[in-house]
């Protein structure tokens, strides 16, 4: 093979391999392997003082058209791979700004809470303000001050968390600690009669314990709305039609309620109310046990003995009071047949309301 027709094949070879060069690094190799210091091309541009001097114009000439034509394929080699590994970038880079987001799951406040709030929303749009207390209260709030004396049977009703007191308080040792975590919500209308003049018109929401086995109706924790009114002339017929009010607000309008007597210590008379069934309307069904009417709140005219203990004179003031199972508003309302399901967080459940 003369060295024309080498020079040729160099070209072909480094045209072919140029024209295969996938990326601009393998581009780069093949102009080293051709072009660089001992490349192949390099090497036969080095040897043209050895090419016998009737040969070397001829063999000159092809070597340069050589170079020139494998330094314009890499050029264009070059840009060529340059423009394409750009797109791909920004291909890569690309945001689809039509792809939808990812959905956010939202929390919400928990069935109890929202029931506790619309029961106070009631009676906050009649001009109540909401009161708070003690959750770990005394045997005085608890029980004393509410007309419940030591020896009361009504002590004996409510099964009590005793509060041990670490301290080694010879009494709290043996189980007779003052301290306790609240039974009721009713502890509160004593502190609020103790720090406010009458006028009152409070309601009070709040967790209450009872030494209860959770089963289906019943659970050791629970949630209760107390209310109290304390004014001049307040009588039962106040008690009656602001119940009544507040059970249309809360269960619908067409709801009817009545009123049966019981006991409760710190109240004289004392009622229990029933509201109308809303799945039979009071005709009788599975939901109502067949009576028409469910259960839903404790309340009565406050005791003057109650109202005197706190410092409010009974011969010029009178008050009634309430107290409701916010739990079991929640399971009349939307037909819950197991308590316990709303002290789980399995959001399954939780997740409807
Ligand atoms: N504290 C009572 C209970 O836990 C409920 C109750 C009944 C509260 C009558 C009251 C009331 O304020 O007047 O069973």
């Amino acid at each position: 093979m003369s060295l024309v027709e080498e020079l040729a094949a160099v070209r072909a070879q480094a045209l072919a391999a140029i024209g295969e060069a996938a990326g601009t690094a393998e581009l780069d190799e093949v102009r080293v392997r051709v072009m660089g210091r001992s490349g192949e091309l390099t090497r036969y541009l080095r040897q043209m003082g050895q090419v016998p001097q009737e040969l070397r114009a001829e063999v000159g000439r092809t070597a340069n058209e050589v170079r020139t034509a494998v330094e314009q394929a890499l050029e264009q080699r070059k840009s060529q791979l340059f423009a394409s590994e750009l797109e791909a970038s920004i291909q890569a880079a690309a945001v689809d700004v039509t792809l939808p987001g990812r959905a956010q799951q939202l929390g919400s406040r928990h069935l109890i809470n929202q029931i506790s709030d619309q029961i106070c929303d009631v009676f906050l749009g009649l001009g109540y303000t909401v009161a708070d207390g003690p959750e770990i209260e005394t045997d005085y709030y608890n029980f004393t001050a509410l007309n419940a004396p030591a020896d009361h049977p009504s002590r004996s009703m409510q099964d009590t968390f005793y509060v041990r007191d670490l301290s080694g308080d010879a009494a709290a040792v043996r189980g007779e600690s003052d301290v306790l975590l609240r039974t009721q919500t009713s502890g509160v209308q004593v502190h609020v009669m103790e720090t406010q003049e009458p006028p009152i018109y409070i309601v009070a929401p709040g967790k209450v314990y009872r030494r209860d086995v959770a089963d289906p109706s019943h659970l050791p924790q629970f949630t209760q709305v107390e209310g109290l009114v304390v004014d001049r002339n307040i009588s039962f017929a106040d008690l009656k039609g602001t119940l009544d009010h507040f059970c249309k607000a809360m269960f619908g309008p067409e709801r009817r309620t009545r009123f049966r007597a019981h006991y409760f210590p710190f109240t004289e008379p004392s009622a229990e109310v029933d509201v109308s069934c809303g799945i039979c309307h009071g005709e009788g069904c599975r939901f109502c046990k067949n009576t028409g009417w469910l259960e839903i709140l404790g309340c009565g005219m406050v005791d003057p003995a109650v109202l005197e203990c706190s410092g409010i004179d009974p011969e010029e003031y009178s008050g009634f009071a309430f107290g409701m199972g916010v739990e079991r508003i929640a399971a009349l309302k939307y037909d819950i047949p197991d308590l316990r399901l709303l002290l789980r967080g399995d959001m399954r459940f939780l997740r409807q309301f």
